[in-house]
């Protein structure tokens, strides 16, 4: 008999919690109301002599102690914080910190959504160019001040490599490889070197689009100008400008009518894809022709958002950013 107490207390002792299951198994090991061992020697208890029967009687009593105190140990509240402790379905779930989109983000799929709707395929380009993709075949003149060192990021080992610093460079890649027709939508980074201000940033995203066919024609580019800009701001004024860029010819630049305190706000600029570059990317300018569009996301989202300052977007500050929800 007191080896197996002895067996038996060890065992209890040495009881090591898991789960939920191994616990409830243990108690009923011991302590089940048929076969746990425990009620059984309490059982067989009453066979023996009063003198033995109050001896075993302690013993086996303080061994049912110690069960229930280990089940107590494991299921009371105060060990609940122990993470090897039992489930308890009442204690609040550790809560979950939802990420929203980025305003930049929301505006970029927003923008792909509207020009997939009437045909524009998206792609990307890379945001590490060379002199050919992002000047040359662009028809940007050798002595253009966006050459200029003071202008744009360079590698000074290579010359030739250089941060874009604009999206146009998405047209020659593209051009390049496909015939048209195509309407083609990408959207990306740019870098400046400009010093940051409430209005610009050394970094900042350009969506740019450009449709080749045979007769494409100012008007088209009108339109799809006017489709764009009613879609983001519901009905609006516009106005094109003449302007001028090396690789579009006639030229111009849209501003949008924002009501007599604002007045004509710039957004965007465009024009028709110059014959020339249509030569560099071997697209015969008698047969094509086509039109081209860039615009700084940033201005854009300055102005659907009412947000004052383009440092806002680069400070990863959550306060500004979980207020934008997208639709998405
Ligand atoms: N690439 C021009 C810029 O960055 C914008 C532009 C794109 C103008 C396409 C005309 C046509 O300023």
């Amino acid at each position: 008999m007191d080896k197996i107490m002895n067996k038996l207390k060890k065992e209890i002792q040495e009881f090591k919690y898991k789960n939920y299951e191994n616990l409830e198994l243990f108690r009923i090991k011991f302590l089940g109301k048929k076969k746990g061992i425990l009620t059984l020697l309490f059982k067989e208890l009453k066979k023996y002599p009063i003198n033995k029967r109050k001896f075993y009687g302690k013993i086996i009593n303080t061994l049912k102690k110690n069960v229930q105190n280990k089940i107590q140990r494991y299921t009371s509240k105060k060990s609940l914080k122990d993470e090897n402790m039992i489930f308890d379905p009442t204690i609040p779930g550790k809560s979950i910190e939802i990420g929203s989109m980025h305003p930049i983000s929301i505006l970029k799929n927003r923008m792909i959504e509207i020009f997939r709707k009437i045909g524009f395929f998206y792609v990307e380009g890379p945001e590490i160019e060379d002199d050919w993709h992002n000047f040359t075949a662009l028809n940007i003149p050798i002595n253009h001040p966006s050459r200029d060192m003071q202008d744009t990021f360079f590698l000074y080992k290579n010359p030739d490599i250089l941060l874009r610093t604009h999206t146009s460079s998405v047209q020659i890649r593209y051009m390049k490889k496909n015939s048209p027709p195509f309407r083609v939508l990408s959207i990306g980074k740019v870098f400046r070197n400009e010093t940051i201000s409430s209005r610009s940033h050394f970094m900042f995203h350009q969506a740019e689009g450009f449709y080749i066919d045979k007769k494409v024609s100012f008007s088209d580019l009108k339109q799809t100008i006017q489709y764009l800009i009613n879609s983001l701001f519901g009905k609006a004024k516009i106005r094109f400008r003449p302007s001028y860029f090396p690789f579009t010819e006639p030229s111009a630049e849209v501003d949008i009518y924002f009501g007599n305190n604002t007045g004509w706000v710039e957004i965007m600029g465009c024009g028709m894809i110059d014959p020339k570059v249509l030569k560099n990317v071997n697209i015969d300018s008698e047969i094509y022709s086509g039109f081209a569009f860039g615009i700084g996301i940033e201005r854009l989202s300055l102005l659907i958002y009412k947000v004052h300052d383009i440092r806002i977007y680069f400070d990863n500050d959550i306060r500004f950013l979980r207020q934008f929800k997208s639709d998405f």
